[in-house]
């Protein structure tokens, strides 16, 4: 399993790099993080429920004023091993590689919000999987508000911020997300999950520290090119289903509702619509069930998740359902509490409850059959809920 880099590490690690880059020490430090999400999957934008925790996994950025005039950022991202510079409030250039996209929808949205940064310089130091559901442009492009913020020490709450990092996704990047990921990234707490109000964006940071029970994530190291072109199309079927139901948006729905319309719905808007309306409800008892601490139930709602995910909503792939099913059938008796495709799906990872005890034991049997079914080599890590976005020197 791959060891976790300690944030303290990425935060050397970034003002190394900044000194040897540009002569001198930062002014700031600011880190996000990317998210895992428990249950709740494909509700967000249908005004529904999800249970996201931050994960030991981050964007560092260093930064510190620059030389010039106007609003600009000059930054380099070890990750990508490049370097672009950014000026803000100009048509984006050509040659801009797509993480810098990410980076100047947030510095145009943050001007627009009425936060000049004039000229900055950084550096970027991530470790959020790129491409795997974790949110990894999320936590970039909430790292680049938390940097903006302590640049001109002033701070947008956190729904703010996560609902400006999500606008600068869907209008700078095209992508019509939700507002799961920036808010995870922005808001989650360390030891805790997020149970999240995707209408009202009320939250209920719900304890998550027993020492017995462990987050196993598998990144299935596939990803299908349809994620970005299925997407779109899922919330526009979503939309369809609320509309034939008279209702502003799915969350609103319920099954007895559905079930009436069956026979005037299309068959496919009917599967999508009952994913999410049992998504929604399964977020809710969910969050009853680890009140109760009843194990159990919760890991039932993990594989009921993934079935729908897989046969209504048709996000899975064989890889992500070989992952769910081989931590099924060692089950219980072997220290797996439950299991689930997160994130939008189409590859990228799993999500598994897995007993402390067994975890080495359950990570090396599922890589093994990952491996040898499929000739691709997993990445496994564990994590503990980790804390939100937030300025760390400066
Ligand atoms: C992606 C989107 C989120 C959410 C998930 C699916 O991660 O960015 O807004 O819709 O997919 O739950």
């Amino acid at each position: 399993m791959l060891p976790a880099i300690p944030l303290e590490e990425m935060v050397s690690q970034a003002k190394a790099t900044y000194l040897q880059r540009y002569g001198v020490a930062p002014q700031w430090v600011v880190m996000a993080p990317g998210r895992v999400n428990l249950i709740g999957e494909h509700t967000d934008y249908n005004d529904g429920f999800v249970m996201p925790m931050a994960i030991e996994r981050y964007v560092v950025m260093a930064a510190g004023r620059a030389e010039g005039e106007g609003d600009s950022l000059r930054v380099f991202s070890d990750a990508m091993d490049g370097e672009c510079t950014i000026p803000v409030g100009e048509p984006v250039a050509d040659d801009l590689p797509q993480w810098g996209v990410y980076v100047r929808g947030v510095l145009e949205e943050m001007k627009a919000a009425g936060f000049s940064c004039g000229p900055l310089q950084a550096v970027i130091r991530a470790n959020v999987p790129l491409g795997g559901g974790l949110s990894s442009s999320a936590a970039l492009e909430v790292a680049t508000a938390t940097m903006v913020e302590a640049a001109t020490g002033r701070s947008l709450s956190k729904p703010e911020k996560a609902k400006l990092t999500q606008r600068a996704e869907n209008i700078h990047v095209g992508m019509p997300c939700g507002i799961m990921d920036q808010f995870s990234s922005a808001a989650c707490e360390l030891d805790h999950l997020m149970q999240l109000d995707c209408r009202t964006l009320a939250t209920k940071q719900v304890p998550f520290s027993n020492p017995n029970i462990t987050v196993l994530i598998i990144n299935s190291n596939v990803k299908r090119e349809l994620a970005s072109s299925a997407y779109p199309i899922r919330r526009g079927q979503c939309e369809v289903a609320a509309k034939q139901l008279g209702v502003t948006a799915l969350r609103d729905a319920t099954m007895v509702m559905l079930n009436k319309m069956e026979s005037q719905i299309e068959e496919v808007v009917y599967r999508r619509a009952r994913h999410v309306i049992g998504e929604n409800a399964r977020v809710q008892e969910m969050a009853a069930a680890l009140e109760a601490n009843n194990w159990a139930q919760a890991g039932e709602l993990m594989y009921a998740s993934h079935d729908s995910l897989r046969d209504d909503y048709e996000v899975s792939c064989d890889e992500l359902n070989l992952l769910v099913d081989t931590a099924h059938q060692i089950g219980t008796g072997g220290g797996v509490i439950g299991s689930r495709l997160t994130g939008a799906g189409f590859g990228g990872c799993t999500v598994t409850l897995v007993e402390t005890d067994a975890v080495e034991d359950v990570a090396r049997r599922i890589g093994q059959t990952y491996q040898s079914t499929l000739n691709i080599e997993p990445t496994l890590f564990t994590t503990r809920p980790a804390a939100g976005a937030h300025i760390i020197e400066g």
